[in-house]
């Protein structure tokens, strides 16, 4: 998958990428995703997307090849890979902020590095491909547990330990009122989340029906659909006694719709780093002293925030971009225990050749599409 600009991208034949550093390994890619990050970038919004690159920070696949100081994988090993690269070694690894590594990204200082998320983030070319290169091919991969189902390992890579992730910095205490402010791949795994961390009420909020259905039937939330409300931040007010809720999450980020002059400065006019729109919903429907955490993907322009309120109201605002491998034990337990199936998002499946149709088909949210799988040399 290459990209061409905005809103166009294309299958290219590329050179297979190589061992470039020792502890490289070079991946089969078996499986791919399509995120609600890759729109972004398919939208032309995120700086440095570069002609040719090729975008996918979702991927499982099959070592092909390995470095000379690789202890940890070998040639054949059926591997899930997060979507961080990041050292393991540098101050910020050494505290687990993975995302925020400080030794992979030579183009910025906030963000750590991510496969095909544009040279902002390193430059790394992604997994929708056949092949990837990984660095630190001993520090983010592991094998994937023989009784781990292909599609279920795919969602760990980034969605659905985002969304856990997203609970987590929740600080959810047993019995909140929790709200998930999207109802997308991330808002879905949020709201699921949320249970297994105490929650004791679930409202997911989008303005599709058919995600807040999937909301209903695999995250067990109560739904609202804002389009339906004169003011959805009443509403949450309403709903909870008139006091907000406990916590509230933000699985929406930069390219919120829900108002127009938000959208028309940002996305069209470029003058902030994403329409917070939903942000500041979340601002607005948490109680007093509550906390919102954002999962959502905000550029590195200022956005319009409603950080006064914010403050009087005393608010803990938690966001980052997920340290994904941080989320695994715990995930894969609650799947071999059958508390929890990843792969009930996934609604496509479609071969690498055909990409451009699934970012059509995800970007304008067409055919019930919530998670595109790709699936390279089918
Ligand atoms: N922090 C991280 O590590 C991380 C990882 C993955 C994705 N993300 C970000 O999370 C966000 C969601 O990802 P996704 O894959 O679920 O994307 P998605 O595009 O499938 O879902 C976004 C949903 O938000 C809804 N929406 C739009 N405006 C809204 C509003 N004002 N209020 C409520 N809902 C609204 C849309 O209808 C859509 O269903 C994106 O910004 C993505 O970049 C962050
Ligand atoms: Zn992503
Ligand atoms: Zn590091």
């Amino acid at each position: 998958m290459t990209y061409r600009g905005p809103y166009k991208v294309r299958v290219e034949e590329k050179d297979r990428p190589r061992i470039e550093h020792p502890n490289d390994a070079i991946v089969r890619v078996t499986l791919a995703a399509i995120c609600g990050s890759d729109l972004h970038l398919y939208h032309g919004l995120m700086p440095d997307t570069r002609i040719g690159h090729t975008f996918g920070h979702e991927f499982i696949g099959v070592v092909d090849e390995v470095g000379s100081s690789v202890e940890g994988l070998e040639v054949g090993d059926r591997v899930m890979v997060p979507f961080n690269i990041y050292c393991g070694s540098c101050w910020f690894c050494a505290r687990g902020l993975y995302s925020n590594c400080h030794n992979v990204n030579p183009n910025a200082t906030a963000i750590g590095g991510i496969y095909g998320y544009s040279h902002s983030t390193g430059g790394y070319d992604g997994g929708q491909a056949e092949y990837v290169r990984v660095p630190f091919a001993d520090v983010g991969p592991m094998v994937i547990p023989e009784w781990l189902a292909d599609e279920d390992a795919l969602m760990l890579t980034d969605a659905f330990s985002t969304g856990y992730f997203g609970a987590q910095l929740g600080d959810i205490v047993e019995g909140d009122t929790v709200v998930v402010l999207g109802a997308g791949p991330v808002g879905l795994a949020a709201a699921r989340s949320a249970w297994l961390m105490g929650a004791g009420r679930v409202i997911a909020i989008d303005q599709l029906d058919y995600r807040l259905e999937k909301a209903a039937s695999f995250a067990f939330a109560e739904t609202r659909n804002y389009t339906h409300y004169d003011d959805i931040v009443v509403e949450m007010k309403k709903t909870t006694g008139g006091l907000g809720a406990d916590v509230v999450i933000d699985a929406v980020g930069a390219e919120a719709d829900g108002n127009l002059v938000q959208h028309v400065t940002s996305a069209k006019l470029k003058l902030q780093g994403g329409s917070p729109v939903a942000l500041n919903w979340a601002i607005d429907g948490v109680r007093k002293g509550g906390t919102v955490s954002v999962m959502g993907a905000y550029g590195p322009l200022f956005s319009a925030v409603k950080f006064g309120d914010a403050m009087n109201k005393g608010l803990t605002l938690r966001m980052n971009q997920a340290p994904v491998k941080r989320q695994w034990p715990r995930l894969l337990e609650h799947i071999e225990a059958g508390y929890l199936k990843p792969s009930e998002m996934i609604t496509h499946r479609i071969p690498l050749e055909h990409i451009a149709e699934g970012y059509h088909l995800f970007s304008s949210k067409l055919d019930g599409c919530i998670k595109t799988v790709v699936v390279p040399g089918s």
